[in-house]
């Protein structure tokens, strides 16, 4: 959260073009409103109009200071509220604010070997906070403390433990980590990389329960996500699904499923990991025909021949 999306974080680009001619886009402005911005076209562009050679990037002085805390929320709603009380006393000190569901944390500590978890009693939902500071110590431990102390009180933090040492907060952050390799251990899953606003994202998680409960009742629904950027990793466990037929089925009524839902929410089917050749049909579905049409005339421009990473996004 602290620093931004990879795309934030670019001043500048060079990029070999499909006719063999090279782009030096390497300024590293931090403004600048001379005409279109290629920059901001290419980046995220899968390599169909480009290949990216070289880029400036911001920086950033290296924190001196950080604290890591592991919190216990009863649901989303009292993560957002949790969120909003770290942005406004903390600012852009806040650097992580993950949100992990109880299944979720369940597939790490069944898989992960050495894993445990950090609270006495297993929570239904748990945020991964970070603060950091780069100049003299603030005591950011005092200001978790009081934030956190204060959204008890709220009824919007059951219990909390804060990581004293950097070993003890790696250890925090290794449980985050491994939850995608605690996934794959456990078996196939149909996984979802949505975005809505933030302030959606109860809405989210409850209305698209209650449509897949509906559609299958033994579904194991496994969201976490980066909350502080409206993303939910919201992937899908389906025990009686035996054939790869009935696997295929599933997945193309699971996406419509949380796909609509995310359209009337105004959200996003591919937040951070993009389309590929997997989600090719889904953003043809739910782009609009003026987005469809601009980007193909786009690709059209910089790449007539369709030579770049072809059957890919578009
Ligand atoms: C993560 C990957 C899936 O957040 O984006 O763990
Ligand atoms: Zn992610």
């Amino acid at each position: 959260m602290r620093y931004g999306n990879m795309r934030e974080l670019t001043l500048g680009l060079e990029v070999v073009l499909p006719d063999g001619r090279l782009w030096d886009g390497l300024r590293g402005l931090r403004k600048d409103n001379t005409g279109y911005d290629l920059k901001h076209l290419l980046i995220g562009a899968e390599g169909t109009l480009g290949i990216v050679t070289a880029a400036v990037l911001k920086l950033f002085p290296l924190p001196r200071h950080r604290v890591v805390a592991w919190i216990a929320v009863p649901n989303p709603s009292a993560g957002v509220r949790l969120l909003g009380r770290f942005s406004e006393v903390s600012g852009n000190r806040l650097t992580a604010f993950e949100l992990m569901s109880q299944p979720l944390l369940e597939l790490v500590l069944k898989h992960i070997p050495d894993s445990r978890d950090p609270l006495s009693a297993p929570a239904a939902w748990t945020v991964l906070v970070e603060l950091s500071e780069t100049g003299p110590d603030v005591s950011l431990v005092a200001q978790a403390e009081a934030i956190l102390s204060a959204a008890m009180e709220a009824g919007d933090v059951t219990d909390a433990v804060l990581a004293a040492t950097l070993s003890q907060a790696a250890r925090l952050w290794a449980l985050r980590e491994s939850t995608n390799e605690a996934q794959r251990r456990e078996g196939f899953s149909i996984k979802h990389d949505i975005s809505v606003p933030i302030h959606r994202i109860p809405e989210f998680l409850a209305r698209a329960e209650t449509a897949l409960r509906a559609w299958a009742r033994d579904v194991r629904i496994v969201p976490y996500g980066h909350v502080g950027d409206g993303n939910l990793h919201y992937n899908l466990f389906l025990p009686s699904v035996a054939s790869e037929a009935a696997l295929d089925a599933a997945t193309t009524e699971a996406n419509r499923i949380v796909y609509e839902l995310v359209a009337e929410l105004d959200g996003s089917i591919s937040a951070e990991h993009g389309i590929g050749q997997l989600k090719r049909q889904d953003l043809r579905r739910y782009s609009s025909g003026i987005e469809i049409e601009l980007m193909e005339k786009i690709k059209r421009v910089f790449d007539p021949r369709g030579l770049m990473n072809p059957g890919k996004m578009l």
